[in-house]
């Protein structure tokens, strides 16, 4: 359901660097000295990882919840490099029975991390299977069925199961309670942001100077996965269209042809906004109903549109729906209470 004029989805996709750890100019960071933001969580995280590099135990399961692209995966390979021990990745939506799982536990070895994305997917039977795999590091297998159902208990190896969702509210509480430690990451402030983009311009050579590299971070929404794959395309703009070197005008324009606004806001977005504000004349109104009208799934919404206009203060969530605020009606330039759609142009859909 992707169109074209739409960033949302490619500046939120996971980031080929997370996919290809061996990648030659890696941006991620690797252990947490190198990790920016986020300080709360990261100091949770390091003074588990000694305590139980001191007791010579594996890390209790870690659970970390969020918008997508601030840094989930990256902390669960930061967590297996500092134990030293490696990574199995994998989603819930890749698990679709008990056996994709149990060949999974059963191949692990003593204090492996166990990385699955999307665990708010993982089928029910999957989710079942896990319990006794994180509780007792053992997996039940049946045999037959109804009054001949026996099972046996086999034992596994000590593991640590890192999980993580965008949707901490649509895991069971059986689940949820099995995890011993919880990350719950927020946007970045601009401040990290921007540091984020420094240091990953040096990585990848680019010239950037402080106001462009604050530009960037003023229009990244936050998240570390979008400034840098907004850098690589400002790198590109300031190298075909200017003089190489990143400044504020020059992060300015490419940014505008990106379609990206002075808040960081995508086409997307703003088609969002502007079908509560003028269809929908400010709101309240269900997410289903903004979805239909926008031809976009309302998962998408939830997960890629809503969090961060919620921070923003330019979306308001209320029970009985959606609704525009007066940020919301000040950004997009439109008067409030005025009537919408009657009296407007539709938004271009
Ligand atoms: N690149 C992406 N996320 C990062 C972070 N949190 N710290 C440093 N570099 C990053």
């Amino acid at each position: 359901m992707m169109k074209e004029e739409d960033n949302t989805f490619d500046l939120l996709a996971p980031d080929k660097d997370e996919e290809d750890t061996h990648a030659p100019f890696d941006l991620r960071p690797k252990r947490f000295n190198e990790y920016i933001g986020q300080q709360q969580i990261v100091e949770m995280l390091k003074i588990a990882v000694e305590a139980a590099q001191k007791r010579g135990e594996v890390l209790d399961h870690v659970l970390f919840y969020g918008p997508p692209g601030l840094g989930k995966t990256t902390l669960a390979h930061i967590i297996a490099n500092e134990m030293d021990v490696s990574v199995i990745h994998t989603s819930g939506p890749a698990l679709e029975k008990g056996g994709d799982l149990l060949s999974i536990l059963t191949h692990l070895e003593r204090g492996n991390v166990l990385f699955i994305d999307e665990i708010h997917r993982l089928p029910k039977v999957v989710e079942e299977f896990l319990y006794p795999a994180m509780e007792d590091f053992a997996v039940d297998i049946i045999f037959d069925k109804g009054m001949n159902a026996r099972s046996y208990r086999s034992k596994l190896e000590q593991f640590t199961l890192v999980g993580a969702t965008t949707r901490a509210g649509l895991l069971s509480a059986p689940l949820r309670e099995r995890f011993g430690i919880f990350g719950s990451l927020d946007f970045y402030s601009e401040h990290d942001i921007e540091k984020v983009i420094v240091r990953s311009a040096a990585i990848l050579n680019i010239s950037i100077d402080e106001e462009g590299a604050r530009e960037i971070a003023r229009r990244s929404r936050g998240t570390p996965r979008i400034a840098n794959r907004l850098l690589r395309r400002i790198r590109d703009y300031a190298e075909v269209r200017a003089d190489g070197i990143i400044t504020e005008k020059v992060a300015d324009r490419a940014l505008a042809l990106e379609g990206i606004d002075a808040l960081g806001l995508t086409p997307l977005d703003i088609r969002f906004l502007n079908v509560i504000i003028q269809v929908y004349k400010g709101g309240p109104v269900g997410l289903e109903a903004i979805a239909a009208t926008l031809q976009e799934e309302p998962d998408t919404l939830v997960d890629m549109v809503e969090p961060f206009l919620l921070k923003a203060g330019i979306l308001a969530r209320t029970s009985s729906g959606r609704k525009a605020t007066e940020l919301a009606f000040k950004h997009l330039n439109i008067a409030p209470h005025s009537k919408g759609a009657q009296q407007m142009e539709l938004p271009k859909l």
